[in-house]
């Protein structure tokens, strides 16, 4: 296989831009592309914000963010991307978006290059289908935010060459993640076992009639977890959460998947969490 020293990265929102911080912090350099120059030119934003955030707190020196920024180039031609090793794809969770990427992006890459599906709950191998050479696809699945939480899910499809899985792995130890190998099965190890568990925290709040704040110092203090559920749900996102669900559920039927109904009603009232200012609690 090829060294891994361009990688792209298509769709630089939340997830993309944090995947793109991690690898030029790791001296990699990065195409990241979206679908317009301004959308680009906000990730950047952002991704300068972090780091100097890391240099105020004394993670990394002006020049180290200077020199990881200057790795950084955004394009809006998902032809630009032709030169790199590995692409990984973070777009909106669609598989219809998904394969339109991959099919073209198997087009455009040179045929030893690696194309990684970052998506949390849909199937790699129906993506995979999509790219003329299914064999050199994977996933990547990095955890919210990327360039603060360490592991990386290493999913293999049935198609997908040992060579790549092996270079996709040591891809993800080489930018200072820790990898875990996992087949293609609903919501692969983490998301099999947190989401129904997020969702009964959720039915707790109803079913024993306390609060969010209750819910969460319980976990917290008497299961050791680092973040209640509930705040844990409002920095996921309730829409990310609900929508992860109904993919879960919807691949394996069991009841506990499902979204519960207090979770729909604060998506339909817009109580999305952090990122709306309210969730279960307000920011
Ligand atoms: N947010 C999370 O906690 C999380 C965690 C792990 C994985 N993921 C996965 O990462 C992927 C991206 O999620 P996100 O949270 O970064 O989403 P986001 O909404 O922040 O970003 C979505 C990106 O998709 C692009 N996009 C939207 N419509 C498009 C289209 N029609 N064609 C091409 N690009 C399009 C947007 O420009 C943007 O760059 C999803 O597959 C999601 O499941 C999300």
């Amino acid at each position: 296989m090829a060294e891994i020293s361009r990688v792209g990265v298509v769709g630089l929102g939340t997830m993309g831009a944090g995947i793109a911080q991690v690898c030029v912090q790791a001296g990699l350099e990065v195409v990241g592309r979206e679908v317009e120059p301004e959308l680009g030119e906000a990730a950047r934003s952002r991704i300068d914000h972090y780091l100097s955030r890391g240099v105020e707190k004394g993670r990394l020196t002006s020049e180290e963010k200077d020199a990881a920024l200057s790795r950084l180039t955004t394009v809006t031609d998902l032809s630009e991307l032709a030169s790199c090793q590995l692409v990984i794809e973070a777009v909106f969770e669609d598989l219809e978006v998904k394969r339109e990427t991959f099919a073209a992006l198997d087009g455009i890459v040179a045929p030893e290059a690696i194309l990684a599906t970052n998506t949390s709950a849909l199937s790699v191998t129906k993506i995979a289908e999509a790219a003329q050479h299914p064999e050199r696809v994977v996933g990547l699945h990095f955890f919210n935010p990327a360039p603060v939480l360490p592991l990386v899910e290493v999913i293999r499809t049935t198609q997908t060459s040992d060579e790549v899985f092996d270079a996709a792995y040591a891809f993800a130890q080489r930018i200072g993640k820790e990898p875990v190998a996992c087949n293609d099965t609903p919501g692969f190890i983490v998301n099999r076992i947190l989401i129904p568990l997020l969702n009964d925290c959720v039915r707790v709040l109803d079913e024993a009639r306390v609060t969010p704040d209750d819910v969460d110092r319980a976990m917290r203090f008497g299961a050791n977890w680092p973040i209640g559920p509930c705040a844990l749900i409002d920095l996921i996102g309730v829409d990310v959460h609900v929508h992860a669900s109904e993919a879960l559920h919807a691949a394996l039927g069991e009841e506990r998947m499902a979204p519960p109904e207090r979770l729909l009603e604060m998506e339909r009232a817009g109580h999305l969490g952090r990122k709306s200012g309210q969730g279960f609690y307000t920011y």
